[in-house]
């Protein structure tokens, strides 16, 4: 499972056929909802020390929107971002770092950097979760943390300080200033990955580093637990067909963006990770079962967050979308559905 460096024929995309489009929102009216199977009882008591705060930014920063009663980062130059920015959604990010940390061992990067580097950025990032970790395993780096929502805590680090920033607009980093730039998880939100990777070219000294991880949105099986046509199964085509209205894709894995992305911005000794999360307490093995349940966690602490976008940018009503939201948390939470993702860690080097 996660351990497991897979192949390429591993993530050449879902053990199942792609025949299956998404299905009417009224499907979900006329089907009856899986029985709600036990949470296990530690699940429950996971995760509940997470604490995010706003940081001290001018006021217009803060001017955010709302959609179905949830809030979203507002319409602000080219940005646009497809979960909300609340508190339910924070935290979910929150516990979400513990479940990457948890499949990469730890490790919070995997490009070879010295502890001596003088500067990183992370892009996108969020709740600044991986940065405040970062920045305290590199106490003698400068680190910068950007994003258009303003959601990081305002106690950090002395070596830590986040910015607003778009980052598919020109970054404003000096070039040739930065040793390490960090991306995780920011599929769905970029229209040209080429272009990113790109300001990221910019921006890095030469022999700097570029590292982006990121989920695949579909959801999958190997045993033919989770069907195309179930909520889980269905869970990465709002996103796909959201991403597709947007024009910002979610198939980064399956178009090998990353890989393609930094191979036209012109690193060099590019590197891949790849590995399965599994969401459910469903695997034998401790560590997979771990990740299971806190993945599951994740998907639990705001389903409503992860869908209502993508599902309201095709057209779906409020109703209709909170119906869909009960099937797919009663599968996310019944041990029957074998559910897993794909991830990719993608790193290279800015040639000397
Ligand atoms: C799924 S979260 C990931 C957060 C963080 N990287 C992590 O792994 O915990 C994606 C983040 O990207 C930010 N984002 C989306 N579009 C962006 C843009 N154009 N520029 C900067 N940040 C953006 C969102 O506001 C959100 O905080």
């Amino acid at each position: 499972m996660p351990d497991k460096i897979a192949t390429e024929q591993d993530t050449s995309r879902r053990g199942h056929s792609v025949s299956v489009g998404i299905l009417p929102a009224h499907h979900w009216a006329t089907q009856d909802p899986p029985p709600l199977e036990e949470i296990d009882e530690d699940d429950s008591a996971l995760g509940s020390d997470t604490a995010s705060s706003t940081a001290s930014l001018t006021s217009s920063i803060l001017h955010y929107r709302t959609l179905h009663g949830r809030r979203y980062h507002s319409e602000r130059g080219n940005a646009q971002y497809w979960a909300s920015n609340d508190e339910q959604q924070n935290e979910a990010l929150d516990i979400l770092h513990h479940v990457l940390t948890l499949c990469t061992n730890g490790k919070l990067h995997q490009a070879p950097i010295k502890k001596g580097i003088q500067k990183a950025i992370d892009i996108g990032t969020g709740t600044g979760i991986w940065a405040l970790d970062f920045a305290d395993q590199f106490p003698d780096t400068e680190v910068i943390g950007t994003d258009i929502s303003a959601i990081q805590p305002s106690w950090v680090p002395p070596n830590l300080k986040f910015e607003i920033e778009d980052c598919t607009g020109e970054w404003t980093f000096a070039p040739n200033s930065v040793d390490y730039v960090h991306i995780r998880w920011l599929l769905g939100s970029i229209a040209d990955w080429t272009e990113l990777f790109k300001q990221a070219y910019r921006c890095l000294k030469p022999g700097g580093y570029v590292e982006s991880f990121e989920p695949d949105s579909v959801m999958q099986s190997d045993d033919g637990t989770v069907k195309e046509t179930s909520a889980m199964g269905q869970w990465g085509k709002f996103f796909e067909e959201g991403g597709k209205k947007l024009g910002r894709p979610f198939s980064v894995l399956s178009d090998r963006l990353q890989r393609k992305g930094m191979e036209g911005a012109g690193f060099v000794d590019i590197e891949e990770l790849d590995f399965k999360t599994p969401l459910g307490s469903w695997p034998h093995g401790p560590r997979e079962k771990e990740i299971g349940r806190y993945s599951r966690l994740v998907a639990d602490q705001d389903t409503e967050g992860f869908v209502l976008f993508a599902a309201n940018t095709i057209g779906w009503t409020k109703d209709e979308i909170m119906v869909y939201v009960s099937h797919l948390r009663r599968e996310i939470r019944s041990p029957k559905h074998h559910g897993y993702y794909q991830q990719r860690i993608v790193w290279a080097r800015k040639p000397e």
